[in-house]
């Protein structure tokens, strides 16, 4: 039986060692199937999982890895992709869903004004929002947005750079429904952001656009799996009720 959620992020712990225990791909496969249930940033789903279960691949990204025991002894693996890059395809499935969606001869008011409100995001402010030019662009809209700032509300992460952080976010959001879903399952993970990304990308045949949100090392967890007690900061040092 599944755990709780409750029960399955109180199991989840980084596991650096793994039995020598097969675990079951169509188990993992489903959960990476939950993680694309994520949230995502204007649902744009900037991102890709790569689900490695090939021994010899395995061996090499735990090359890439540094040999981290949480990679060297993972009986698979998954990398996790953040795909800024894909944007405008992204969009243009939001927008064909949205054509579908709402594609009704007798469609309500309110939701022919809904399709037109979203049909423009996707069109017209999404497109804004993400193309840049080697940092140029980004950084002409961050110094306007700024100054548009000082007299209202305004987005103002529009720099490459914080396009990126975007991407990575709903990716570290999906890598944490996988966990919490193996987790649930009763098996163990461990999120590594130590590797060689570009060696993993040589390896994977994954394009330079591309890049590597975290690798998860799947397994059963040994007795030694677990180095030690989790820590946390105090709750009250990082919980602010306002
Ligand atoms: C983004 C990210 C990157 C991490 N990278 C590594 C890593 O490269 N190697 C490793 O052994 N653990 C890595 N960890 C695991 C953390 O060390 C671990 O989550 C933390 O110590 C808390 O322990 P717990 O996960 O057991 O609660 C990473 C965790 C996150 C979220």
């Amino acid at each position: 039986m599944e755990k709780t959620v409750t029960e399955a992020i109180a199991y989840r712990r980084s596991c650096r060692v793994y039995k020598d225990v097969e675990i079951d791909a169509t188990k993992v496969k489903q959960c990476i199937k939950n993680a694309v249930l994520a949230p995502t940033s204007s649902n744009l789903q900037l991102w890709e999982f790569y689900h490695i279960t090939d021994k010899e691949v395995i061996k090499k990204l735990s090359s890439a890895c540094f040999y981290q025991n949480a990679a060297k002894t993972a009986q698979q693996l998954v990398v996790v992709l953040a795909r800024k890059d894909l944007w405008r395809q992204r969009c243009k499935s939001n927008i064909d869903f949205l054509n579908k969606a709402f594609d009704k001869p007798d469609l309500e008011e309110r939701l022919v004004k809904r399709k037109k409100m979203a049909l423009n995001y996707y069109q017209k402010i999404m497109p804004i929002t993400y193309f840049d030019f080697l940092g140029i662009f980004g950084l002409l809209k961050y110094l306007i947005f700024q100054v548009v700032g000082l007299f209202r509300p305004i987005y103002r992460q529009a720099r490459l750079s914080d396009m990126r952080i975007v991407a990575h976010k709903s990716a570290g959001l999906a890598a944490q429904n996988f966990m919490i879903s193996m987790a649930a399952i009763g098996y163990d993970t461990c999120p590594m952001e130590g590797s060689d990304t570009l060696r993993v990308k040589q390896t994977l045949n994954i394009p330079r656009s591309a890049e590597i949100n975290m690798i998860i090392g799947c397994g059963l967890r040994d007795d030694k799996g677990i180095y030690g007690p989790r820590f946390r900061v105090p709750f009250n040092d990082v919980y602010h009720e306002v």
